[in-house]
């Protein structure tokens, strides 16, 4: 079995090829004169795991191009991140379904998809190839065990990430709840408390995106404003789009953590040991 990578997901197809004791096979990339990508690999196995996230419309053609060159292969698609995930419907007449496009497109050419912490499960059934996911509690829970905390409260920013977070608290026996969110613009968001009481310990925040920042930092400034000692931020997919890092510090977060999955300066912990055990099976 050998590990192929796509030049934005190296760090984890290292940390995966490692663990699996699989070879890592090199794929680089150039451009045409006329802007089109251009890639090559070294030399294959039986098996190829491509790693790669879609991260950008480049990162696509690099994946779909490292799939074409691995054919000789059984190709097992990794996909650490999977982008296009959240337009899953028709929100308005005339929209493609964006997760819907990308899982056919990457279903071509391999034999099986392992992804993580995908925006919404329904979204692997647009696959055409067995699809699944792995997600992150056990690797989160551990990570916030790391941290100096008094009185944790493991705090999901909407109802939809409850279910995840209550996990991850149950883990370390923390305490857990979630957020009202009203989403008002692509980068503007209202948050409201349902507790009465306001949290005056440490409060860990975790999301399955951070993209703009909006969420965190509109969750932060109220906590804050209501007595929370301090506000930590970990999620999944670290996009950091734009000036979230700073938006993020200036509303008072102590602690900014992503995984690997989109690598970065925030890469605090690894996806690669649940996705090694996902291939394993
Ligand atoms: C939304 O449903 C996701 O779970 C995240 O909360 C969202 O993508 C975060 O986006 P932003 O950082 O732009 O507020």
């Amino acid at each position: 079995m050998k590990i192929a990578c796509t030049g934005r997901s190296r760090a984890l197809g290292a940390r995966i090829a490692e663990i699996l004791g699989a070879g890592l096979v090199e794929a680089r990339t150039s451009r045409f004169p006329d802007g089109e990508m251009y890639l090559q690999t070294g030399a294959l196995d039986e098996t190829t795991v491509v790693v790669g996230s879609l991260l950008s419309d480049a990162t696509l053609v690099e994946v779909l191009l490292l799939i074409d060159a691995c054919q000789r292969s059984e190709v097992l698609l990794v996909v650490p991140y999977l982008g296009y995930a959240r337009q899953d419907r028709e929100f308005k007449p005339g929209e493609p379904v964006s997760a819907r496009a990308m899982a056919r497109a990457l279903s071509t050419g391999v034999d099986r998809v392992v992804t993580v912490n995908v925006h919404k499960e329904s979204v692997l059934s647009h696959f055409t190839v067995p699809a699944s996911q792995v997600t992150l509690e056990a690797e989160i829970g551990d990570f916030i065990a790391t941290l100096p905390l008094s009185d944790p409260l493991i705090l999901a920013p909407d109802r939809g990430a409850a279910p995840f977070v209550a996990a991850i608290a149950a883990r370390g026996g923390w305490e857990t709840d979630h957020l009202e969110k009203t989403r008002i613009s692509g980068e503007e968001v209202r948050m409201e408390p349902v507790r009465g009481e306001p949290w005056t310990g440490d409060v860990v925040l975790v999301d399955d995106i951070i993209s703009t920042g909006g969420t965190l930092a509109a969750a932060a400034g109220m906590l804050l404003a209501r007595g929370a000692r301090g506000v930590h931020a970990v999620c999944v997919h670290g996009l950091f789009a734009g000036n979230a890092r700073p938006l993020l510090e200036s509303a008072g977060i102590r602690e900014l953590a992503s995984s690997d999955t989109i690598e970065g300066p925030d890469s605090r912990y690894s996806a690669a040991a649940p996705i090694a055990r996902a291939l394993s099976r």
